[in-house]
């Protein structure tokens, strides 16, 4: 069967309050929209199925996110935004004449393919199908309204509900399901006769009524999958709950979370067995967690890859940027450590505080424990990079390597001015700015030698007469 899914993104979002369109907002790390679209993709994997995302207030942008986004969805523009019948309305010439159409809001985000699919299913082609909810504050959502008998009337929006009507707890989530030959007549005569003077596409419902067409309803599995985002209080609610979904999932699996609702996943977490996690941490991105790794408090983590056996201690900040962060296993990291694209660590390989490695491989046993930047570096196993050395990687116009072979010893605050490379075994004396290469096996340093003046005192303070 034909499916068709529409997305309603064209919306201002005058509750945001915020110059970004309101589908553009994140939550768990991702524009509202980008969650839709995945669930549309994920209905949507038989080459009948399109979607069409109608864009309009801050369209380019959304636009822009799409492209990026989902290929092979259509955008429509709405031009001005005058409801969400009228959003409905546009996508019509795009519609084919067969089959089913599944509505979806950009401002809902976490539906589940699985729901939508139930929805798509009950809809048939045939039926009007509505998923509603029961809320226990209702405040905002078109409320269902029944007859004695139990069916559907037709869905009054809040704004134009009487105070006995706003009783009604059963509200529309704002996706729905219709034959689409039906809903392409149904939008194209809607009225905007309301408190908003807006085309709502829930009158399409009373119409259904009006022509006969059954209206079955399906109760959503879940509060979460059918929020609404309207307003910043509605996101961070959305955002914590879908956390401790997220959270619970986790704990489920056999990961030990401190506190559950002191957790942010904004990406994708999986976890090995015996993993714990202490409060405040974020993971974004992709990030793995083999089996047995420890995370402290207060750590951010995006695309890294964490062998087993890692403990990073609290406070540390690993950045990949989509090039994965590899640390070895029993790797020990921070306190305050900051691991940078192109990281990857040996196993074994201790970081310590206020250390940054960047675009740098430590082979296995190395140690760099204080105060520390290796940039654009080789670093060979069993290294110890000393407090307060640093690799002086850029010339100012180009980035140059730094060799450190295996069992080299640099002392503290020394400086490497890359290009330039260590000898295996090699020890470099404290204070050091090491220009040339250093040979293998022996000590080389370069600093100025210390000497003593006998007999000399130290300056009086002279006194003024008067
Ligand atoms: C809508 C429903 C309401 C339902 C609620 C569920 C209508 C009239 N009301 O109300 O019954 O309970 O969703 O969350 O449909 N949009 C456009 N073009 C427009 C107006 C809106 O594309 O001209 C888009 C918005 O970007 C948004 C979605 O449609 O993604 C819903 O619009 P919104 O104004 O948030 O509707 P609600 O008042 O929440
Ligand atoms: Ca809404």
């Amino acid at each position: 069967m034909t499916l068709s899914i529409v997305i309603m993104a064209a919306g201002k979002g005058t509750r945001m309050k915020s110059s970004l369109p309101k589908v553009l907002h994140r939550l768990a790390g991702r524009p509202l929209l980008g969650h839709v679209l995945t669930a549309a993709s994920a209905l949507g994997e038989d080459s009948s199925t399109h979607t069409v995302v109608i864009t309009g207030h801050g369209a380019p942008a959304v636009e822009d996110f799409v492209a990026q986004a989902s290929t092979g969805t259509h955008c429509v523009r709405q031009m001005p935004q005058l409801g969400t019948g009228h959003a409905v309305q546009q996508a019509v010439p795009l519609l084919p004449d067969t089959g089913t159409t599944l509505i979806l809001n950009g401002d809902v985000p976490l539906i589940r393919p699985e729901t939508a699919q139930a929805l798509v299913r009950a809809c048939g082609g045939q039926h009007l199908a509505l998923l509603t909810i029961r809320l226990d504050d209702a405040t905002g959502y078109g409320r269902i309204m029944r007859d004695p008998s139990g069916a559907i009337r037709g869905i009054v929006e809040h704004k134009d509900a009487s105070e006995e009507q706003r009783r009604v707890r059963e509200v529309y989530t704002g996706v729905m399901a219709a034959p689409t030959a039906w809903l392409k007549r149904a939008v194209m005569e809607l009225s905007n006769d309301n408190a908003q003077a807006e085309y709502y596409l829930t009158d399409v419902v009373a119409r259904a009524v009006q022509d006969g067409l059954a209206v079955v309803s399906s109760e959503a599995p879940s509060e979460t999958e059918v929020l609404g985002v309207n307003s910043p209080a509605q996101l961070a609610d959305l955002e914590r709950r879908h956390q401790r979904s997220v959270a619970d999932a986790l704990l489920e699996a056999g990961v030990r979370l401190r506190d559950p609702a002191r957790l942010d996943v904004r990406g994708t977490l999986t976890c090995g067995a015996d993993v714990e996690i202490d409060v405040n941490c974020i993971f974004e991105g992709h990030v793995q967690l083999a089996d047995g790794v420890r995370i402290g408090s207060h750590c951010v983590i995006r695309d890294a890859v964490i062998g087993a056996g890692a403990v990073i201690h609290p406070f540390t900040h690993i950045d990949g940027d989509g090039q994965p962060v590899v640390v070895g296993p029993r790797s020990l990291i921070g306190p305050y450590a900051r691991l940078r694209p192109g990281a990857q660590l040996g196993t074994e390989v201790h970081i310590g505080n206020f250390v940054e490695i960047k675009n740098s491989q430590l082979a296995d046993g190395a140690k760099a424990n204080h105060l520390a930047y290796l940039g654009d570096s080789t670093v060979g196993q069993r290294v110890n990079f000393g407090a307060g050395s640093i690799t002086a990687n850029y010339d100012g116009a180009n980035k140059h390597r730094t060799v450190i072979e295996d069992d080299a010893h640099v002392g503290s605050n020394c400086v490497l001015v890359a290009p330039v490379t260590v000898g295996a075994g090699a020890t470099i004396g404290a204070g050091s700015t090491i220009g040339k290469n250093a040979p293998a096996g022996q000590l080389t340093v370069a600093r100025a030698r210390q000497t003593t003046l006998s007999g000399w005192t130290r300056p009086v303070k002279v006194k003024k007469s008067g």
